[in-house]
């Protein structure tokens, strides 16, 4: 990713030449110092990193720097409609750990600090960076918290479908499956030698059984869903830096659970069979019958997380929050990237004041970006 050991020789004076790392080092730089106006002077920390630069082929964040940094990528994610709070994010800066264990202790150590018995905490575990020629761990596993799948003879899935390609790799590394439609996958952990497997201890993972308020038969569904979510797999880039293993997590919006992975057809797929428990006609779209379903689902969710304590917000609210967000950023001189597509919830668009407008389509960074494998 870094190509400075290539390009970073040649020097005019005392300049470095400015190669398109350099320009992205110090366009973060030059950031943090705007930002950060307590911080002292921008031109001693730009020579300093052009130094380690010279020397080395990357450079260090210092703590401050790498917070600030993982704020910012959060506030410039798009597709998200949480980020009023982006200034909240807890950083736990775990740079030194290494190996397998390591990581894997820490993604534990993060699931309870973030989970804080369901008053959910945004929190982000750093880990080290890639370096020229020297590639850090990574998690494979798109949350910490991930539901198995199995192909039950017949061709039909059990579990969430998403994670089917997950769950056979962690079955050809040794796992052993449960069966069951809710079996919380092992981290598969990238690091020194190949891929390893590292089970996640059932303390740290909160999960939340769903009823719903008026239909006592909702709770015989046996469905649940885990307190946090808990993204593993993007890569945090800071001023030219990736940082491949950085799992953050805030709260869940019920829409997320109730009406895409509870919901749609090819995750659990649920609609059909509430439904029918509350007697519609399902033999005719134009009798709504999935968008009256759907609603229930997500009261079920919304109420079931609220009964055990564990923060959820609604799309409402959610809305309502990110337009002040909108209005601060703005306020502060700066834009504020967004992606209609995410940030307009998967029901009840219209009820939401984020339907009603267009957004900014820049892309900006600090940012969390998928790896290319
Ligand atoms: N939509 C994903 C899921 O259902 C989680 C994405 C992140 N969500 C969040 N609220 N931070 O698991």
């Amino acid at each position: 990713m870094l190509s400075w050991v290539k390009s970073r020789s040649r020097k005019q004076g005392d300049r470095p030449v400015l190669d398109k790392e350099w320009e992205e080092a110090e366009r973060f730089i030059r950031l943090f110092y705007a930002e950060n106006p307590s911080a002292g002077a921008v031109r001693s920390r730009l020579r300093e990193v052009a130094a380690e630069i010279g020397r080395s082929g990357t450079y260090t964040h210092t703590p401050a720097e790498l917070a600030f940094g993982a704020r910012v990528a959060w506030r410039n994610s798009s597709r998200c409609i949480g980020r009023l709070y982006w200034r909240s994010l807890r950083i736990r800066d775990r740079r030194e750990a290494g190996t397998a264990d390591a990581v894997a202790e820490e993604c534990v150590e993060h699931l309870t600090a973030a989970t804080n018995n369901g008053k959910i905490r945004p929190t982000i575990t750093v880990f080290a960076p890639d370096r020229p020629a020297e590639r850090a761990p990574r998690v494979r596993n798109e949350q910490l918290i991930r539901y198995a799948a199995y192909r039950a003879p017949d061709g039909a899935v059990i579990g969430d479908p998403l994670n089917l390609g997950l769950t056979d790799q962690a079955l050809e590394l040794g796992w052993q499956g449960r069966g069951g439609r809710f079996d919380v996958l092992p981290l598969i952990i990238e690091a020194e030698g190949g891929p390893v497997l590292r089970e996640l201890p059932s303390e740290v993972i909160l999960e939340v059984p769903l009823t719903h308020p008026e239909y006592a038969w909702f709770a015989d569904l046996g469905l649940q869903w885990h307190a946090v979510p808990a993204i593993s797999n993007m890569c945090l880039e800071i001023g030219g830096i990736c940082y491949p293993c950085a799992p953050f997590n805030g709260w869940y919006m019920g829409t997320e659970i109730g009406a895409r992975n509870l919901a749609d057809a090819d995750r659990y797929d649920q609609l059909p069979i509430v439904a029918e428990r509350l007697g519609l006609d399902i033999t005719n779209d134009r009798t709504l019958w999935r968008d009256h379903a759907l609603v229930e689902v997500n009261v079920a969710v919304l109420h079931s997380f609220a009964a055990a304590g564990v923060t959820m917000s609604d799309h409402h609210t959610e809305a309502r929050r990110f337009m002040t967000h909108l209005e601060r950023e703005e306020r502060s001189g700066r834009v504020c990237p967004a992606d209609w597509s995410w940030i307009v919830p998967p029901l009840s668009g219209s009820l939401t004041p984020v339907f009603h407008r267009y957004y900014d389509e820049a892309q900006l960074t600090p940012a969390f970006v998928h790896h290319m494998v």
